[in-house]
């Protein structure tokens, strides 16, 4: 099901294999099995040519926790391709070294380039505006942990849905599931892509794009906040009319219900205030720290098949 494959996008998942991950990922977190020795002498190699945190070094902590290592490829000024290499070499290097590959480009379609290329599987941890399945992974399992389920759930996806590849990997993700309505929240220069609803209305999805999310908040068990991705705006003039449109306040979440969880798949800038954190739906930190689990349980899958 999993072993020696790809994961380059969450839509090439069904749903009765994101069950069978989010099963092993229950193994980790109920049995507390922190650490093993299961993938002991496995390399993972990570490339990221663009910014990261919380993916880079998740997915790095998850290869040593079940007891393999890691090879990290530095800043671009400090490889080779700042000598000119382009990237199918670096690719096919990395392939010689490591067991599995883990890429984030600027460039959409570039993990599947470098899975044309490597015989070695590998993940997209994000290309462009496009994909980013194991960041949907994540917000699904947590989902599942925090509202005990996602089928009948009323979902909001509020903020860039235009050039956030995290948000338009987790409405896809989504739609894996029998949810009972999903709102689509954004200003209006950053309403969701064509081709994502284009998806959505090829499976029956019960969606509606709103600019408010006043109007419906109430009606919410899942608050999915993203950033306004200041750096994939062709015209900084753009971004300057759209900064700050929307945050989520404390006094907004009057309105919420009280099993309302919220999150986000970070960096936070202004979207959520900081106020919201103490509150009983501020989840995205707990969601954050899922990323180890759910990564432990996506590498020990692809790499043994079990
Ligand atoms: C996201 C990304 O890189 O797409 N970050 C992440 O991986 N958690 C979201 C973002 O940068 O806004």
């Amino acid at each position: 099901m999993f072993k020696g494959r790809d994961v380059l996008a969450i839509t090439d998942f069904t749903r009765e294999e994101l069950e069978r991950l989010f099963r092993a990922v229950d193994e980790i977190v109920e049995g507390k099995v922190l650490a093993s020795r299961v993938l002991e002498g496995c390399i993972m190699a990570t490339a990221f040519f663009e910014p990261s945190t919380r993916t880079r070094l998740s997915f790095q902590t998850a290869m040593l926790r079940l007891g393999g290592g890691y090879i990290d490829l530095a800043e671009v000024t400090r490889t080779s391709i700042a000598k000119g290499e382009n990237l199918a070499d670096t690719i096919r290097m990395l392939d010689s070294y490591a067991d599995i590959i883990v890429i984030r480009h600027r460039i959409e379609g570039a993990a599947k380039f470098a899975a044309e290329i490597a015989e070695a599987p590998v993940i997209n941890a994000g290309d462009g505006t496009r994909h980013h399945p194991t960041q949907a992974m994540i917000d699904l399992y947590a989902i599942r942990r925090f509202q005990g389920r996602i089928d009948g759930l009323v979902v909001g996806v509020l903020g860039d849905l235009k050039y956030g590849r995290a948000a338009s990997s987790f409405i896809y993700g989504v739609t894996l599931f029998n949810i009972s309505k999903l709102f689509l929240i954004s200003p209006p220069s950053l309403r969701v892509r064509d081709e994502v609803k284009e998806y959505l209305r090829a499976r029956s999805v019960n969606y509606e794009e709103t600019e408010d999310l006043k109007e419906v908040l109430h009606e919410l068990d899942v608050l999915y906040v993203t950033r306004i991705q200041k750096e994939r705006f062709p015209d900084p003039m753009e971004y300057e009319k759209v900064k700050g449109s929307y945050i989520v306040t404390r006094s907004l979440l009057q309105e919420a219900k009280d099993k309302l969880v919220i999150l986000h798949p970070l960096p936070r800038v202004d979207e959520i205030s900081l106020d919201v954190d103490e509150t009983p739906h501020a989840k995205y930190f707990e969601q954050a720290k899922l990323g180890i689990p759910v990564r432990m349980a996506l590498l020990k899958l692809v790499l043994r098949g079990d």
